[in-house]
């Protein structure tokens, strides 16, 4: 079966992206990204592509070159559908934030919407691929919904989850270390498989896409982020206790990764990971293995996240400790709100939480990112539902000059790892802040040794 027509539904960070690069690689397709929220895609067909919706670097490069051509953004969610020979559902999988599996589960309305969209509309078969990250066995729901239409439409479901790191989706997309596609293991299912391999091959090499059953890579998408995340906690946990030993832990992780079998990759310790797939995706596998009552699995893992938490918490408690116990009507200046460089996006970034944990201790914060917008972050807060959405205003100031958001201030903290940040005049902002000045590096960023002799006293994490 040779692919003309793709539609994606979900024009989010990873529908985006993703279609983005197999319109520019495979200008024989038609891809058509679609999504209810119509402001969302008013942004995408943006005339000047700075203004697309999403930041990601070498990202609007090939919105302009593609879109027009063959890749296209639209609200009309049923034509599109109409016309593909294969979706792909790029919805957003939150965790729950109601009944059985609240706060743990992954919520699977918009895909369900989805597939009984999808089922309304096809008149001719259809491959169906989940590109969401979904909890194994999904599939068996949606295929069930396809197929109870009635219509005699036959579908083929393929899981094909996407691994694209934010800030780095462009080039992860373009070199990925692998495609995974999982599909049944019948003729049809083999059809559909090889279909959706040709459509990558156009610009991955067949060695780099691996195609399995879906249950296992359903699986695998939830199993790569919770080892990545892994990591990260006990790189975290490594640096409380070389904080207590006089150990370092940059050293530390240095010397370990230069062990083949451990690696140098997602060692860096910080104030903790942030994002819309980590935590997500280990409470949902922690859902998943309570419900087959693997409770050693499931406490397992779920102590990746109960070990971030912490390190988001020891982080604010260090900044008001060290302020003399008391931050109250102290000016923090936040360096970064983003949950890590070169995106703008902010969900479950470190930085909310520790704002929050600090505005409780009445302090006043002042925040500077180079691409997060004020609305953005005063939604953040106000999503925690901590205090009234007035006295979050109150309390955070949003500048657009970094020198401007830390005069007066008497501690800076280091919550996103923009490389700006290394490249000012530290001199500059030394001089315009209470003292003693200090540095919360959130991050391990900064050069601390010539921080120190400006006069700032520095903490990192870890050291
Ligand atoms: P997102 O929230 O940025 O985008 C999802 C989009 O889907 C939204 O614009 C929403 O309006 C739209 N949508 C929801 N229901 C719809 C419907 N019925 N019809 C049309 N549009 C609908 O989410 P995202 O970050 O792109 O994540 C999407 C999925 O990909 C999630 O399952 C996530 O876990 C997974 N994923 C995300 C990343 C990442 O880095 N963000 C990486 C890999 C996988
Ligand atoms: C992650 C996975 O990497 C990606 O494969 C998957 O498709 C989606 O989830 P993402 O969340 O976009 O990607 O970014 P990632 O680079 O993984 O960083 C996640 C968080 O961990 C960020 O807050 C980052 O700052 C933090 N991090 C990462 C660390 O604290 N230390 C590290 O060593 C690496």
């Amino acid at each position: 079966m040779e692919i003309t027509k793709i539609c994606c539904i979900g024009a989010g960070y990873v529908g985006g992206p993703t279609m983005a690069v197999i319109a520019q690689k495979c200008p024989h397709i038609q891809v058509t990204v679609v999504d209810l929220n119509e402001q969302r895609i008013k942004d995408w067909n943006d005339p000047n592509t700075d203004n697309i919706p999403i930041y990601e670097p070498g990202l609007s490069e090939i919105v302009a070159e593609a879109r027009g051509r063959n890749l296209f953004f639209s609200t009309e969610v049923e034509k599109a559908i109409d016309e593909a020979q294969v979706i792909f559902i790029s919805v957003n999988t939150p965790t729950k934030t109601y009944g059985k599996g609240k706060g743990m589960a992954a919520d699977l309305k918009y895909i369900e919407l989805c597939a009984r969209q999808i089922a309304k509309v096809a008149k001719q078969n259809k491959i169906v691929v989940e590109k969401s990250t979904l909890p194994v066995r999904t599939a068996e729901a949606i295929k069930s919904i396809l197929d109870n239409t009635g219509n005699g439409v036959q579908f083929q479901i393929l899981s094909n989850p996407e691994f694209l790191a934010e800030g780095t989706a462009i080039t992860d997309l373009l070199n990925p270390d692998r495609i995974l596609i999982g599909g049944d293991t019948t003729p049809d299912g083999e059809e559909a498989i090889n279909a959706l391999v040709n459509v990558y091959a156009n610009w991955v090499s067949k060695d780099k896409i691996l195609t399995t059953n879906v249950w296992s890579s359903e699986l695998s998408k939830l199993t790569a982020n919770a080892f990545l995340a892994q990591r990260i906690s006990s790189i975290n946990a490594m640096s409380e206790l070389c904080e207590k030993t006089g150990a370092d832990v940059n050293e530390v992780a240095k010397a370990i990764g230069m062990d083949s079998r451990i690696g140098p990759k997602f060692l860096k310790a910080s104030v903790g990971f942030g994002g819309s797939c980590f935590q997500k995706d280990i409470l949902n596998l922690v859902y998943i293995a309570k419900t087959y009552g693997l409770n050693e699995v499931a406490d397992y893992w779920e102590q990746v996240i109960i070990m971030n938490d912490h390190q988001k918490r020891r982080f604010s408690s260090k900044i008001v400790q060290t302020l003399y116990n008391t931050v109250a009507d102290k000016k923090i200046t936040f360096l970064g709100w983003a949950f890590k460089k070169d995106t703008n996006d902010t969900r479950e970034s470190a930085a909310i939480y520790v704002a929050d944990d600090l505005i409780n201790e009445q302090a006043k914060i002042s925040v500077y990112d180079p691409k997060v917008s004020k609305n953005k972050m005063l939604s953040d807060l106000d999503y925690l539902e901590t205090r009234s959405a007035e006295k979050n205003l109150e309390a955070l100031t949003i500048l657009n000059d970094p020198y401007e958001a830390c005069k007066n201030a008497h501690a800076i903290a280091v919550l996103t790892e923009w490389d700006e940040f290394t490249t000012y005049d530290w001199k500059r902002i030394y001089d315009s802040m209470h003292k003693p000045a200090f540095v919360f590096d959130g991050r391990n960023i900064l050069d601390a040794k010539k921080l120190e002799s400006i006069g700032f006293v520095y903490n990192g994490i870890g050291s």
